[in-house]
C-alpha cells in the first residue's frame, strides 16, 4: 500500500476541510497521513512517503505565508516524488499553483495533478456568486442555504 502525507495549511478552516476529506477518500486503499503544516514535528520525515498532497489558501493572490515556509524550510528529498496540489480561494487562485509548484520542484516533490477548489467562503457574498458553491458545500459539510 502506498504511503501519502496529506499537508496542509489553512487559517480559518476552509482548507483543512478539504485536505480532511482527501485524507478521508484517500485512506480507503493508501496508508495516509494528514498533518497540518503548522504542527509538523521535527521528526517529520518527507523520504519515507511515497506520495503528497498539499494545500493551501489563496491569500492576495498568492500562497498563503505558511505553505510558503513549510517549504521554504523542507529539506530536498534525497529522490523525486510526486505531489497532487490544491488551492482553495474565494474567486481565483492566479499563479498561486504555479508559484507553489515551483518551490515544490526545488525540493525534488513534482506536481502532477493540481485543483482550487474556488468559491470557499471568505464570505457569504462571495459563496453566493459561485456557481460551484454546492460543491463546496458538500465538500464542507454545511449546510445548504440555498445560494
Ligand atoms: C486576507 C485574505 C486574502 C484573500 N485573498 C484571496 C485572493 O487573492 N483570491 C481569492 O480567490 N481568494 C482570496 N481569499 C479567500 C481565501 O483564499 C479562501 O477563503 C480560502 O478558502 C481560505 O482558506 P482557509 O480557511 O483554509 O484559510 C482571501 C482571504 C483572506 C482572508
Amino acid at each position: 500500500m502506498k504511503k501519502i502525507a496529506v499537508l496542509f495549511h489553512s487559517g480559518v478552516g476552509v482548507t483543512k476541510k478539504v485536505a480532511n476529506n482527501i485524507a478521508a477518500n484517500l485512506s480507503e486503499n493508501h496508508d495516509t497521513e494528514i498533518f497540518s503544516v503548522e504542527e509538523l514535528q521535527r521528526e517529520f520525515n518527507p523520504n519515507v512517503y511515497d506520495g503528497f498532497v498539499i494545500g493551501f489558501p489563496v491569500i492576495h493572490a498568492h500562497p498563503s505565508d505558511g505553505i510558503l515556509n513549510f517549504i521554504g524550510k523542507l529539506d530536498r528529498l534525497d529522490k523525486p516524488k510526486p505531489a497532487y496540489l490544491f488551492t482553495t480561494c474565494g474567486w481565483y487562485s492566479t499563479n498561486s499553483l504555479r508559484i507553489f509548484a515551483k518551490h515544490c520542484i526545488q525540493k525534488n516533490i513534482e506536481p502532477v495533478i493540481h485543483r482550487d477548489f474556488w468559491g470557499c467562503p471568505a464570505t457569504d457574498g462571495v459563496f453566493k456568486q459561485a456557481p460551484n458553491a454546492k460543491e463546496i458545500i458538500k465538500i464542507l459539510g454545511i449546510q445548504d442555504r440555498g445560494y
